[in-house]
């Protein structure tokens, strides 16, 4: 299912409110990013929040250890049926219906398409291998299948990757213990990294 915006739709007033210290050209990362939901209805959200203000530009990187799901993101090629959750707003600017109906298929406008880069990447490893900072980092429902320690080492480096001002997403479930990490919780399961 493509991912409800709920907490993505709310980014660009995130951004009006507590963001003014970032980018113009905003950096975006989905660090388990599965089959490409979350990356696209990003990139559909921020393309519209870019139309409304001239100076405002984006880049989504989307990431996943699986090459599977990352084959999948990369087709942008959806069952109708995974769109639901999209604003019908959005669905008409950034979806195309695939013109056999028998199909049921739909597929991401290339304008959406082109704002993200997708790759490979193990959050195990000791390097991520980023050299830009990020002003968002999306980390939702992948710390589920990790242990305490390897959390809370995977968070530090996630922390060492975002811009001072950044803000990192998490899932619903995963609330974050931020006495040792420079975060202050915003709202649920959205935290902003802070100078400690
Ligand atoms: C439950 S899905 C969550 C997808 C998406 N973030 C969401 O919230 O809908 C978990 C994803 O984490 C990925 N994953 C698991 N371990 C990983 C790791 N060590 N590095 C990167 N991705 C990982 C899986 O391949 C899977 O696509």
């Amino acid at each position: 299912m493509i991912e409800t915006p709920d907490a993505i739709q709310n980014v660009p007033a995130l951004l009006a409110a507590h963001g003014p210290g970032l980018g113009k050209n905003l950096m975006v990362w989905c660090c388990a990013s599965s089959r490409g939901h979350k990356p696209y209805t990003l990139a559909m959200v921020l393309n519209d929040f870019s139309r409304t203000c001239s100076k405002f530009d984006f880049s989504v990187l989307a990431t996943d250890i699986s090459s599977r799901v990352l084959d999948i993101a990369i087709k942008g090629v959806y069952d109708a049926g995974e769109i639901d959750p999209v604003p019908m707003e959005l669905r008409k600017k950034y979806l195309l219906k695939n013109k056999d109906k028998t199909k049921r298929l739909v597929r991401i406008v290339p304008e959406a398409i082109r704002k993200v880069r997708l790759q490979h990447l193990n959050l195990m490893d000791p390097d991520f291998g980023i050299h830009r900072k990020m002003d968002i980092i999306f980390c939702r429902n992948v710390i589920i299948y990790f242990d305490r320690e390897t959390t809370e080492k995977l968070l530090v480096k996630l922390c060492d990757q975002l811009i001072p001002g950044g803000f990192i997403f998490m899932g619903h479930s995963e609330l974050l213990d931020c006495t040792m990490l420079p975060l202050i919780s915003l709202a649920p399961a959205i935290y902003q990294k802070v100078n400690r």
